[in-house]
């Protein structure tokens, strides 16, 4: 009779672990299936700050510019390094060294691959990455 009490509240903690182990991975689960966006519908705001209002150079630097700019890939003038930049502002002035990324020079693509960047985006995208110099 002991044995038989033994083993129903063994089989009953059990059934508790197993059950609190199964809630577990359901919500890890749960986390790693959520959807990466939500749909904004018409009229309702924004779900995050950066989506409202105009993008700053910043913005635009860290969705376009930094994959090559950061590090000088290709020879890339690295961002807000004085060197690889006086040079260049020294020559060619400020409106010719934003011209030249409009356009394109060298292995720097025009606009430098923003699609859907005006002209005034890549001049403060270019303000940004000679800040301070
Ligand atoms: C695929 C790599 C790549 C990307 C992406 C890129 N650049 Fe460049 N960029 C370069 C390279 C390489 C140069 C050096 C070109 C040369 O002088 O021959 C350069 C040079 C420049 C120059 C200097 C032009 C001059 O006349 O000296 C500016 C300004 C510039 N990039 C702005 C930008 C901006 C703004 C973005 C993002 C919107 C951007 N680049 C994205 C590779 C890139």
């Amino acid at each position: 009779m002991k044995v038989k009490a033994l083993v129903t509240v063994l089989a009953a903690s059990c059934f508790v672990i197993a059950g609190s182990i199964a809630q577990e991975d359901n919500s890890a689960l749960i986390d790693r299936i959520k959807p990466v966006g939500q749909v904004q519908v018409a009229g309702a705001a924004p779900a995050g700050a950066a989506a409202a209002g105009p993008r700053s150079g910043k913005d635009i630097y860290t969705g376009a510019c930094t994959a090559c700019h950061a590090n000088g890939v290709l020879g890339a003038p690295k961002t807000q390094v004085a060197a690889d930049w006086q040079p260049r502002l020294d020559d060619k002035g400020f409106d010719q060294v934003w011209k030249n990324a409009v356009d394109g020079i060298g292995a720097m693509p025009a606009m430098g691959t923003c699609g859907d960047c005006t002209e005034d985006d890549i001049k403060a995208a270019i303000e940004y990455m000679i800040e301070g110099i």
